[in-house]
């Protein structure tokens, strides 16, 4: 059966790129080998400890009820507060006891198909450097506490764990077909940006990006101004979405066994055939098929969003 994954693509090793696949062209430093790890993991001062501990408790404060049960949970097993930036090799040991994950450190953001590799096996690249105080709020490029903050507790919840690693097996088909962007999206929508209603009524957020961050993590699930639909994943894939500002929808999953089944369990070979290499709808676009949880007023996108002074209500 025809998967999102590539079911007889070899990835003990890392696989020759086709020569027709199109990737962002990133420049690889010296210091890193094909597979872009660094030799080992920055020894973090005093300074850089402070910052963790601090972003550490101001998210904490914030997360209770509004984070994903599975995130909390995940904080509580990896022990992520015990004080300064987790060292990866304790950090991976325990992760590898509870679902075979590890946590590897990378010099910046790498390359889309040395990404989807290390996550076919089961390997989270992560930041090898954290923010300043002067870029406390917010960073473009992701730091060692958005990817091991934000990302690396939802990977103790097996069915989660299992779901990228099928990502990272997924994006080597959807290089094939170039549709990256597709896949993306997907990526985006769930992974950065999810939202899962736990009990009817009671959505929380398990998206690294919103929950690495302050604004977002009451933004996504209490304002008036986003939508908030239900997971399609075909929908997904053909929505735009905005890197630098609060997201005007959000998609909600049932359950992650849910999410499993969606995309691990559908023909992608069929639905990327049918995309154009451009996305159908405007991140702000409420369609036919949707099940609309909530219609946003979109207020704070309509005002201007980041910049405007708009508050994100
Ligand atoms: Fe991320």
């Amino acid at each position: 059966m025809a998967t999102l994954a590539e079911s007889e693509q070899d990835f003990s090793r890392l696989p020759d790129l086709p020569a027709d696949v199109f990737t962002a062209p990133l420049k690889k430093p010296e210091h890193v080998g094909d597979d872009w790890l660094e030799p080992k993991q920055t020894v973090y001062d005093s300074e850089d400890d402070a910052i963790w501990n601090d972003l550490f408790k101001r998210q904490m404060e914030m997360l209770p009820g509004r984070a994903a049960t599975a995130f909390m949970e995940g904080t509580e097993k990896l022990d992520l507060g015990r004080g300064g930036v987790p060292e990866f090799g304790k950090l991976s040991e325990e992760l590898d006891k509870l679902t075979g994950w590890s946590v590897v450190p990378v010099p910046m953001l790498i390359p889309d198909h040395v990404f989807f590799w290390h996550l076919a096996n089961r390997r989270f690249p992560a930041g090898n450097f954290i923010r300043t105080r002067e870029t406390f709020d917010y960073i473009q490029e992701p730091d060692v506490f958005h990817d091991v903050f934000g990302h690396v507790p939802m990977l103790t919840d097996p069915v989660y764990a299992d779901y990228m690693q099928e990502y990272g097996k997924a994006g080597w088909k959807a290089m094939r077909y170039n549709r990256l962007k597709a896949l993306g999206s997907l990526y985006w929508y769930t992974v950065e940006f999810g939202l899962i209603e736990e009990k009817p009524g009671d959505i929380r957020a398990y998206g690294a990006g919103i929950l690495s961050g302050p604004t977002e993590v009451v933004y996504s699930v209490e304002a008036e101004s986003p939508n908030r639909i239900m997971l399609n994943v075909d929908r997904v894939m053909r929505t735009d979405y905005v890197i630098s500002d609060l997201q005007p929808t959000y998609f909600v999953i049932p359950s992650f066994e849910d999410l499993y089944r969606q995309t691990v369990e559908r023909d992608f070979d069929k639905l990327y055939k049918s995309l154009g290499p451009g996305f159908t709808y405007a991140n702000t676009a409420v369609i036919d098929v949707d099940y609309v949880v909530n219609r946003g007023t979109l207020e704070y996108t309509l005002r201007g969003g980041r910049g405007s002074g708009a508050k994100p209500v």
